[in-house]
């Protein structure tokens, strides 16, 4: 049995109908969380929710909302504490990709829009309303501690997803701000994922695969990654055992960020 280290604690988590928000939202659940599950997914959303009120007995509070649209953040925010009575972790996690392949000077206005108002833009939001609130907790030694991902691709920038990899390197930056601004009483961390296979990619492995195979990717430990993986990374950054830990970015993607090959090989025709 997991050890019950959230009992009485609220998680929300954005992104939570599908890939690493789902696996984090069960992880959580199983260690006592009371849990907000926010998307805008909403078929798939009811789906996860009843899929975890069923394995762990507790009841878990569903939220639709585009996390680019204030409004709707804002009073997304406001419901959570109203139902959950506290928000102890943020898993600013929810994020998408568009226009793979396009070149940078030629991608189109709306899918630069829509992908920085997304992943970047709409991380911020969710960080301006949840954290406010978070700090007036009484919890102690910490009042909160805030998990954003950000993605391999914002620290190794891809040319294959120009948006994508500005968004989350924007993420990387919006994490450091944020610790500085929340310490000592909240911690904000970053997780950068690699390749897993989730609905980002549709949870196609040929798609993945395709993708690391126009980066010319090696993973030095050889392996795709798992949905898994990245929950216990998050089941860290969420334990007191991470309690000295702020404002950092960690790579969790078989070692491709530091000893592996990214995906910025330039093809050069001279
Ligand atoms: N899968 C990977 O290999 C990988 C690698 C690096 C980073 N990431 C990042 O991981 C995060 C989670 O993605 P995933 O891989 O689990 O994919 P996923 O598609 O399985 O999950 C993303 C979830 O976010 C939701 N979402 C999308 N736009 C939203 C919006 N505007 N408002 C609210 N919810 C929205 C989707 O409906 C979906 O349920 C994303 O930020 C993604 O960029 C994934």
């Amino acid at each position: 049995m997991p050890n019950k280290y959230l009992e009485g604690k609220g998680a929300l988590i954005t992104g939570a109908a599908s890939g690493f928000g789902k696996g984090v939202a069960f992880a959580l659940a199983e260690r006592g969380a009371n849990l907000v599950l926010v998307d805008l997914n909403a078929e798939k959303l009811e789906e996860t929710s009843n899929e975890i009120e069923k394995k762990s007995g507790k009841q878990v509070s569903s939220i639709i909302c585009d996390v680019s649209d204030s409004k709707c953040v804002k009073k997304m925010a406001d419901q959570a504490f109203e139902e959950i009575g506290n928000v102890y972790i943020l898993f600013n996690n929810a994020g998408l990709a568009t226009s793979y392949g396009v070149d940078i000077l030629k991608l189109g206005e709306k899918a630069w829009d829509r992908t920085i108002d997304v992943n970047l833009k709409g991380q911020w939001l969710v960080d301006k309303f949840v954290c406010r609130k978070m700090n007036r907790q009484s919890f102690e030694p910490l009042k909160g501690k805030v998990i954003h991902t950000t993605s391999g691709y914002g620290i190794t920038l891809s040319p294959f997803v120009p948006a994508y990899s500005i968004s989350k390197a924007g993420v990387i930056a919006l994490n450091k701000l944020l610790a500085k601004k929340l310490a000592p009483n909240i911690t904000s961390n970053a997780i950068a994922p690699g390749y897993h296979l989730t609905g980002i990619y549709g949870y196609r492995e040929d798609i993945m695969l395709q993708s690391m195979k126009d980066g010319h990717v090696q993973t030095p430990l050889n392996r795709i990654g798992t949905i898994e993986d990245v929950v216990k990374l998050v089941l860290f950054l969420t334990s007191s055992k991470s309690d000295f830990i702020t404002g950092h970015c960690f790579p969790i993607d078989g070692g491709i960020a530091e000893v592996g090959v990214p995906s910025h090989r330039l093809e050069m025709n001279i």
